[in-house]
């Protein structure tokens, strides 16, 4: 065992910092038996020193400002757990890899938004940053590209990556509740961020996605090119309707290369509710990846929360502690590629669900409307009705975006459609 601890910094002592605070505390034998050496905490720092905290702090040297935190002599390892894509994290880290530390982070955002630039600065300074908190919390996915699945050509990822907006899509299936009581639901039991959008209009997710296309695929990040639609439009109806035709609504995240490039989308898809990812109930994460050697793997846990997010970041302080140097995004990054976007999204099935005037013809005149545009039905439902309109449900066979966009402007000229249809792509899992 080496003589020399490894001393931590700890910028955050929130719900992520806190955390880990209290797993160097509770196992000091374990983490020196299997980093090599001890690990202890040289220094802490959050905004308010008089803020009550769950954890005992006494014993560790209190800094007000991040930076300074991270030049001082007794911080081996910075641990940049405050948040933000920009201001004290994005500066603390930089500090940290200007004074020659490692950084361990859990911040999506700040990664999704400058993790190219964060990684050729670490690279420059012979240092690295791991981020295994900062996607699906104790699911250790980054690893698993990083590592475990190093020898494969990845073919696909894909999965639930905010465990916010299932909480809300499988509360709402099992309550029979509408969108906006469960939202305020979610409020209430703290689950969403303090800008609730970053949840529920898919940021976040799009952000661990970007993430983890850019170790998939050896791509420099590129989170701009994420295409986002959020549950924000999710109606209980679809979400009923969807469950008639044997599917459940998932915010769900997918990258794969293919023939036109990378495609990047986080968007509510249906997925088969007896597939893995149908099955997700809650807050959990899962994340699907499929190698051209391994086949598919799926990965499930909990994508959030104190402990499961404080245990993906200590794997990496052991990891760095056992002296593994890995390069951010698996490989180093002036050989990652530069990202040729797909221009549109895979052919693939659709769920379209809208209100059709009850009168002669109406149904001929949508399904004229949906030929033109090249788009064969494969299945549909009309629902029972008390009103002038009726519920129908249409299952495409497989179609591309631009087309079933082409047909729902096309309902607009038929006269017999009430108000905006709602189009779902269904995934294959
Ligand atoms: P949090 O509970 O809001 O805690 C943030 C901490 O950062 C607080 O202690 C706060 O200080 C401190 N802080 C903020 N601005 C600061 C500044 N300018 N100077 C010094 N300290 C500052 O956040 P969290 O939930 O632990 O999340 C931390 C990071 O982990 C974020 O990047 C988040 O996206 C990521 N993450 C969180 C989870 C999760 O389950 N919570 C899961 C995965 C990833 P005060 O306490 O004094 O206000
Ligand atoms: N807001 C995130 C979620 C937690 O609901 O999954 C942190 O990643």
């Amino acid at each position: 065992m080496s003589a020399q601890p490894l001393r931590l910094g700890i910028a955050g002592l929130g719900t992520v910092g806190i955390g880990v605070v209290k797993i160097v505390q509770r196992h000091p034998a374990l983490l020196a038996a299997r980093a090599g050496r001890t690990i202890e905490i040289g220094a802490i720092c959050a905004r308010d020193r008089s803020r009550p905290r769950d954890a005992d702090l006494s014993a560790y040297a209190w800094e007000d400002d991040p930076v300074a935190l991270a030049r001082r002599d007794d911080v081996d390892l910075v641990v940049e757990v405050m948040g933000g894509a920009d201001g004290p994290a994005k500066a603390a880290t930089e500090a940290a890899l200007a004074a020659g530390k490692d950084v361990v982070t859990a911040n999506k955002a700040m990664l999704a938004h400058h993790g190219n630039a964060l990684a050729e600065a670490a690279e420059a300074a012979g240092r690295v940053i791991r981020f295994e908190a900062a996607v699906a919390g104790g699911i250790p996915v980054v690893k698993a590209l990083t590592e475990g699945l190093a020898g494969n050509e990845i073919r696909r990822v894909m999965g639930v990556m905010n465990g916010t907006c299932n909480y809300i899509l499988t509360r709402m299936e099992s309550a029979g509740l509408p969108y906006d009581t469960v939202f305020e639901e979610a409020r209430q039991l703290g689950y969403l961020e303090a800008d609730p959008s970053l949840d529920v209009g898919g940021i976040d997710a799009g952000h661990k996605l970007a993430l983890l296309a850019a170790i998939a695929f050896g791509t420099r990040v590129s989170f701009d090119d994420v295409r986002l639609q959020g549950i924000e439009r999710i109606s209980i109806d679809d979400i009923r309707r969807a469950g008639d035709m044997g599917f459940r609504i998932k915010l769900l995240g997918v990258a794969q290369m293919t023939g036109r490039g990378l495609e990047q989308r986080m968007s509510p898809c249906l997925v088969p509710a007896d597939s893995p990812l149908g099955q997700l109930q809650g807050g959990t994460n899962m994340v699907v990846v499929e190698g051209d050697s391994v086949g598919q793997i799926v990965l499930r846990g909990a994508g959030a929360g104190e402990g499961p997010t404080a245990s993906a970041v200590m794997a990496d302080v052991i990891e760095i502690a056992r002296g593994t140097r890995l390069s951010t995004f698996g490989q180093p990054a002036a050989t990652l590629a530069a990202v040729q976007p797909a221009a549109v999204a895979a052919p693939a099935p659709y769920y379209l669900r809208m209100e059709l005037l009850d009168k002669p013809g109406a149904l001929a005149k949508v399904a004229a409307a949906l030929g033109e545009a090249g788009i064969s039905i494969d299945r549909m439902r009309q629902y029972g009705h008390e009103t002038a309109s009726a519920p129908v449900l249409i299952v495409t066979h497989r179609t591309t975006p631009d087309a079933i966009e082409h047909a729902i402007g096309a309902f607009a000229a038929t006269g017999v459609v009430q108000g905006p249809p709602v189009a779902l792509r269904i995934e294959s899992v």
